[in-house]
């Protein structure tokens, strides 16, 4: 697959320009869905010009867990700065922007409203298109960032602190769900067991770090569900791991944490693996936030290499939430579906459209 556009024209509602969609144009896209204030430019859907992250996890790191009302506010006090940061750093004048990407959900609704009133409030200003993107789906699009030679059908693992879920990309827009969690997501069980071991704030970060010191073979923790189709269930190594923390409280931890990790990342790749052998998918990429978890990306390539698979990992400030992905989904989006209308709101449970 190549990502050079076919150019097709759409006109903006709420603005009067008719934009051409292709390798020339420059996309703003914003990000404010949970703890993350991302704004970037993205040129042609690939060419990231500038990317500027800002994390909140300080702010939230003494709550244990992010506070809606806390992130909203604070995306309200950096957004400004930080997309004029976005243009500074890309080098093109305000006028080279053809239009403003926006994730629309799924998210917290305080924290979406304040990218989406700020995505729309420029749309306007400029008079360009506003693009509404799912967040999932800007995900899938961090690899093609990285990695434009990627070829369709492809299989997506896509972990996060809301959702673990395996998806069949046949191509640009056409989705098929595989799997999916059926209790907590894989990053959700990193940030329990984190809280409960004491380890810290985020807890995916810390395991992933006290874990280098520790045995993985220590412990065998269960794999839930591991022979057992595509989906996912982490809740029960969770508990298990409370249940032997209490049991023998004198266990070290980090044997604890590399035990957990190895427990939950044999269960991702295995999974990862066979939806991409079920489908027989050219590629296999890893995106959310828990892919930069240092074993799962070391396991997930040899599995790749074993497999004669194309593996792509994306790097670690492209698995984390940022904007530049949202830029890209929302080129890709602009050019199959065109502007989003601006009466459309942010949508805190938005979902993919997958094929049935
Ligand atoms: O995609 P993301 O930045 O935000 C959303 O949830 O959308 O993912 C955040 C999740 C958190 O649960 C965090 O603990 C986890 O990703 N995470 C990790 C690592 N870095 C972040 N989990 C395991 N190992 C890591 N190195
Ligand atoms: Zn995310």
């Amino acid at each position: 697959m190549t990502m050079s556009a076919d150019a097709a024209p759409t006109a903006s509602v709420g603005s009067s320009k008719v934009v051409l969609v292709d390798s020339s144009t420059v996309v703003l896209g914003i990000e404010t869905s949970c703890d993350e204030t991302a704004a970037a430019l993205v040129m042609g859907g690939d060419d990231v010009l500038s990317s500027v992250v800002s994390t909140q996890v300080d702010l939230h790191a003494q709550y244990g867990g992010v506070v809606p009302e806390i992130a909203s506010r604070a995306h309200l006090e950096l957004l400004n700065p930080i997309i004029a940061r976005a243009i500074v750093e890309a080098g093109v004048p305000e006028q080279r922007i053809d239009a403003v990407a926006c994730t629309v959900g799924p998210g917290l609704i305080g924290a979406l409203l304040v990218g989406v009133s700020a995505a729309k409030a420029l749309a306007l200003v400029w008079d360009v298109p506003f693009i509404g993107v799912n967040h999932h789906e800007a995900h899938l699009y961090s690899a093609f960032l990285e990695d434009p030679t990627l070829e369709f059908p492809l299989v997506a693992l896509i972990v996060s602190g809301g959702h673990t879920m395996l998806i069949e990309m046949q191509g640009h827009g056409r989705y098929r769900l595989l799997g999916r969690t059926i209790d907590d997501a894989a990053g959700e069980a990193f940030d329990k067991v984190a809280r409960f071991l004491d380890l810290g704030y985020p807890g995916g970060p810390a395991i992933d770090r006290v874990a280098l010191h520790g045995d993985p073979e220590a412990i065998r923790f269960p794999r839930a569900m591991l022979h057992d189709g595509l989906d996912f269930s982490f809740s029960g190594v969770k508990t298990s791991v409370i249940n032997h923390v209490r049991k023998h409280p004198d266990v070290s931890a980090a044997d604890v944490a590399a035990s957990f990790q190895a427990a939950v990342v044999d269960v991702l790749v295995a999974k990862a693996r066979r939806a991409a052998d079920q489908v027989g998918a050219k590629g296999l990429v890893l995106g959310g936030g828990v892919a930069a978890n240092s074993l799962l990306r070391e396991q997930f390539l040899a599995a790749c290499v074993d497999d004669g698979r194309h593996g792509f990992l994306p790097s670690r400030a492209m698995c984390t939430d940022n904007a530049a992905m949202i830029a890209s989904a929302g080129w890709h989006r602009l050019r199959s579906d065109g502007p989003t209308p601006l009466d459309a709101g942010a949508v805190p449970n938005l979902r993919l459209d997958f094929l049935p």
